[in-house]
């Protein structure tokens, strides 16, 4: 980690009010560029919430997110699109419109950059298909480029998921429960690829997770969090099982 350098994200004291509940409770981390981070914690611990302040879909109720150097808050809306823009997010169904080819599917990737007309015309004759293949290569899965999507299975569809997120070619990606779809099989082989993705591309990657035991194979650095407050925030080799056993354990 590099202290001098500008974090890609930054949180401070922040908390977040759903009505009268509180699933995050003053939180503060930095995440610098080129971390590879998992989330853990029990179910409702508000690993969802944190990644939806850190692309920027939800604002702190108080407290203040800067992504990018910037405070989000604090952005008109042109500004707030481009730095979501930089954001690509994966989720755990996909969001992959299923009767459409894959190659549509990747292309949406662009549409932050993309003028409407351009992508109406991308719907019909795909645009930048270049681009698509070799996302789609870089996944593992070339061959599907005009394959409808809904044709795919549930670890193909991920690996359509992430090839989209290289395309937009964002500086950060992150992942919301990427594998929880996904048999144990699929689930490694997912993990595998978006750690040799942010290996090989230098992105920082940020990934909510189930499984602590990919979480500890898989990301250098693991943030605790429990009933929405940081338990733990520790390099992976110093996790310990009384640390894990503390995280689970019911309040
Ligand atoms: N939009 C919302 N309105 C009200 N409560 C919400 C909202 N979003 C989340 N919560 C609540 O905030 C808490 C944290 O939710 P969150 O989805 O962040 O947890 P999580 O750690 O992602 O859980 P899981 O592992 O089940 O995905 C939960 O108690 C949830 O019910
Ligand atoms: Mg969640």
């Amino acid at each position: 980690m590099n202290n001098e350098k500008l974090p890609i994200f930054e949180l401070k004291n922040v908390t977040q009010q759903f009505g009268q509940f509180q699933a995050l409770t003053a939180l503060n981390l930095q995440i610098f560029a080129g971390e590879s981070v998992a989330l853990v914690g029990a179910s409702g611990a508000g690993k969802s919430t944190l990644i939806s302040l850190l692309n920027g879909t939800l604002l702190p109720s108080q407290g203040e997110v800067w992504v990018l150097g910037r405070n989000i808050a604090h952005l008109r809306p042109q500004l707030r699109r481009q730095v979501h823009r930089e954001i690509g997010t994966i989720y755990q169904q996909f969001h992959l419109v299923d009767n459409l080819q894959v190659i549509h599917n990747l292309n949406a990737g662009h549409l932050g950059r993309w003028s409407l007309l351009k992508a109406a015309i991308s719907l019909i004759y795909p645009l930048e298909v270049e681009t698509a293949a070799k996302a789609l290569k870089q996944v593992g899965i070339p061959e599907k480029l005009f394959e409808r999507t809904d044709s795919l299975s549930g670890g193909q569809q991920q690996r359509v998921a992430i090839a989209r997120s290289l395309v937009q070619n964002p500086t950060a990606i992150l992942a919301d429960e990427p594998i929880s779809s996904l048999d144990p099989e699929r689930s490694r082989e997912i993990m595998d690829l978006l750690r040799q993705l942010s290996q090989e591309t230098g992105k920082t990657l940020v990934s909510s997770l189930h499984a602590i035991e990919l979480a500890r194979s898989h990301y250098q650095r693991l943030i605790g969090l429990k009933a929405g407050r940081i338990l733990f925030d520790t390099p992976t080799e110093v996790l310990t099982e009384a640390m894990i056993e503390e995280l689970y354990r019911a309040c």
